[in-house]
């Protein structure tokens, strides 16, 4: 049931008239009543974005064994593993086929010769990754496999040229986990001993029965639950569903909870919403390519989700193309400024090169120990974009320190000047800031207020910053993404994302009409920006830091040693609903605490304040007290904060 669908129903019955602790109280599924609880699992895995290597980017299905435990060894002998670089991980093309007896699956041991079992049940038939697995394992490494949500997998529709293809029958070529779930997964996980899956989508995707490849290379059908171009031809519940199935069957294959679930269904079916109550990470768009366009892409699609990201469950904008075209060794700023960018929404750290013939100087690159640092900074709090535009963008991510780390993105072909202020830091203007270079490891003279640099053209410099905090009490919401959960983000109707660079992509050219915002999660909430990214403000009064976000909404925050939640709220100025008002709540471990009076637009900003010592969970809920506009009502926790 949807929050709207929800509340006409409570209005039905006359429930939104009434005082609004009392509606709190009344409709046990009202996804808005608070909870007491962090709603997420505890997740013992991926605590930080997960790091190692992956077979994609760069051998396509053109893998095998020799380079995949090469890249292992390289990883190992090089010392990148002993920077956290550890998960090993096989994409398309292992298969050999499904077996019919039996429906177990077969490695195509011609490239993974290590899967031949000698004395196998079926003779010269069964294979296993476990001699493979094992021999990661003993290299204090951790194995990942590939598979697909539908039967069939994206080589098999697009890599129709590879030799490593499934082969046999139309059955035998079901290789995806479609029917078998809990059969693969047990395979994968207590039988091969892997500890990472990453679950492509193409199976419900491009298999359909009108499709070509289905006709002419004989699967079976499978309508399209995703329509990578409309959201409203998704079938978000059934692909959400499918897979919740997949992290159920992990759960039961692995007692100990030592695996990880990679959602790969490139950002579609409105998984920027919900990724993280299902996996580990979660594909916020298609597939990056090397080139610099298609980067700034994938970035976007990641970087405005902070709220989104947080211990055990990760945005992913893709592995890294470091290595290759615009990011190759001839290309090092372009590839420095990848890498730090994703260090800095704490994107995974996927390298994915040859690395048995990698030069210095990207291995110096990947192996940068300050910027692996920030990306795996234990209270995981993705970067906030600080200042947006087309041009530059300035990107501060806080530390466990105490510190911050900030990124000045140079997205274009200029030379440019970038001023850098201390509140974009959330740092006061009349104290030193002392800065920290995180390539060349300089430390420019301290300075106070603002201080300027020179970028060139795709250069990123990142930072770490140390100074004295706005709020030296406590801590900005906005500034501890990693210790909120959007639990329920009073979206109405999924709609695409439209602030994400639009490339003219590698495969279509110029053809057609162009690339045109498909991801959906527009109106999910955000750190220092509206959830339409206008900058907050209430009343005519701007805030430089809180959330943004639209009002039938509850965010759930961790609250360790802070006494007191406070906040200036009200509905944002930039809101199209401009008749209804909302009421906004406070309450502790699931008990109201505090309450506004009914908001509307153009009031001034309400003080809200509220007692929280010794609260584990605090639980912010906006909730509209009419209902006048299908238009949803924007609203804004201003300088909202945890504060001694
Ligand atoms: C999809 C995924 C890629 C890769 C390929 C394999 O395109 O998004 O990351 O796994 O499939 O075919």
């Amino acid at each position: 049931m949807t929050v709207r669908s929800l509340l006409a129903s409570a209005a039905a019955i006359g429930l939104v008239a009434l005082a609004a602790p009392v509606l709190a109280q009344t409709a046990p599924t009202d996804p808005l009543t608070a909870t007491g609880k962090w709603s997420l699992p505890e997740r013992a895995q991926a605590r930080t974005p997960p790091m190692g290597w992956n077979s994609w980017n760069a051998f396509r299905t053109e893998v095998d064994e020799a380079k995949v435990v090469g890249a292992a060894k390289v990883l190992v002998d090089s010392g990148l593993s002993r920077l956290g670089y550890t998960y090993v991980n096989i994409d398309d093309g292992w298969w050999l086929k499904r077996r019919q007896s039996d429906g177990r699956l077969e490695i195509r041991t011609a490239i993974f010769p290590s899967a031949r079992i000698k004395g196998a049940r079926i003779k010269g038939k069964d294979t296993s990754f476990r001699p493979y697995t094992d021999a990661l394992h003993r290299m204090g490494l951790k194995a990942g496999i590939y598979t697909d949500i539908g039967r069939n997998a994206c080589s098999q529709a697009y890599d129709l040229h590879s030799p490593n293809l499934p082969e046999g029958t139309t059955a035998e070529r079901e290789v995806g986990l479609a029917g078998h779930v809990d059969q693969d997964i047990g395979l994968y996980f207590k039988e091969w001993g892997f500890d990472y899956i990453k679950v492509d989508a193409c199976g419900i995707n491009v298999y359909g029965p009108d499709a070509a490849i289905v006709r002419e290379h004989g699967y079976r059908p499978m309508p399209p639950l995703i329509d990578q171009v409309s959201i409203n031809r998704t079938d978000i519940g059934a692909v959400r569903a499918l897979y919740a199935e997949v992290a159920q069957a992990l759960k039961a294959n692995n007692p100990d909870g030592d695996y990880i679930l990679a959602i790969c269904n490139w950002g579609s079916a409105n998984v920027r919403a919900w990724g993280k109550d299902v996996g580990h990470l979660w594909r916020t768009s298609g597939d990056i390519t090397p080139s610099w366009t298609r980067m700034l892409h994938n970035f976007d699609s990641a970087s405005t989700r902070a709220l989104y990201a947080k211990p055990g469950a990760w945005n992913d904008p893709d592995i890294l193309f470091i290595g290759h075209g615009d990011f190759d060794q001839n290309h090092l700023t372009e590839a420095q400024s990848h890498f730090a960018l994703w260090a800095m929404i704490n994107a995974p750290l996927l390298i994915s090169y040859d690395l048995r013939q990698a030069p210095k100087s990207l291995m110096d690159i990947w192996g940068n120990a300050d910027i692996v640092r920030l990306n795996q900074d234990p209270g995981g709090h993705q970067g906030v974009i600080a200042y947006a535009s087309d041009d530059v963008q300035i990107i501060v991510k806080t530390l466990s320190n105490g510190r911050k780390a900030v990124a000045l993105f140079n997205r274009g072909l200029d030379r440019t000047e970038v001023t850098l202020t201390a509140a974009q830091l959330k740092f006061t203007d009349d104290a030193p800031i002392q800065l920290r270079n995180l390539w060349d490891k300089s430390s420019p003279a301290p300075f106070t207020g603002e201080t300027k640099f020179t970028l060139a053209p795709r250069q990123t410099l990142i930072f770490e910053a140390s100074g004295k905090h706005q709020i030296d009490d406590g801590v900005y919401l906005s500034e501890i993404p990693g210790d909120v959960n959007v639990a329920v983000d009073g979206v109405i109707t999924p709609e695409p994302d439209p602030v994400i660079h639009r490339m003219r992509n590698a495969w279509g050219e110029t053809r057609g009409s162009g690339e045109r915002p498909s991801y959906a999660g527009w109106g999910g909430a955000q750190a220092d920006a509206t959830p339409y990214d206008q900058a907050l403000r209430i009343g005519g009064q701007g805030f430089d830091s809180g959330i943004g976000v639209l009002s039938n909404s509850r965010l759930e925050i961790r609250n360790a040693g802070h006494g007191r939640f406070e906040a200036k709220v009200g509905v944002d100025d930039s809101t199209r609903n401009t008749k209804d008002k909302a009421v906004f709540y406070v309450y502790g471990d699931g008990k109201l605490l505090a309450q506004s009076p009914a908001l509307g637009l153009g009031d001034r900003p309400s003080p809200l304040s509220a007692d929280i010592k010794g609260v584990r969970l605090v639980e912010i809920v906006a909730r509209s007290q009419t209902s006048t506009s299908d238009q949803p009502l924007v609203v804004t926790w201003g300088e909202a904060a945890l504060r001694r």
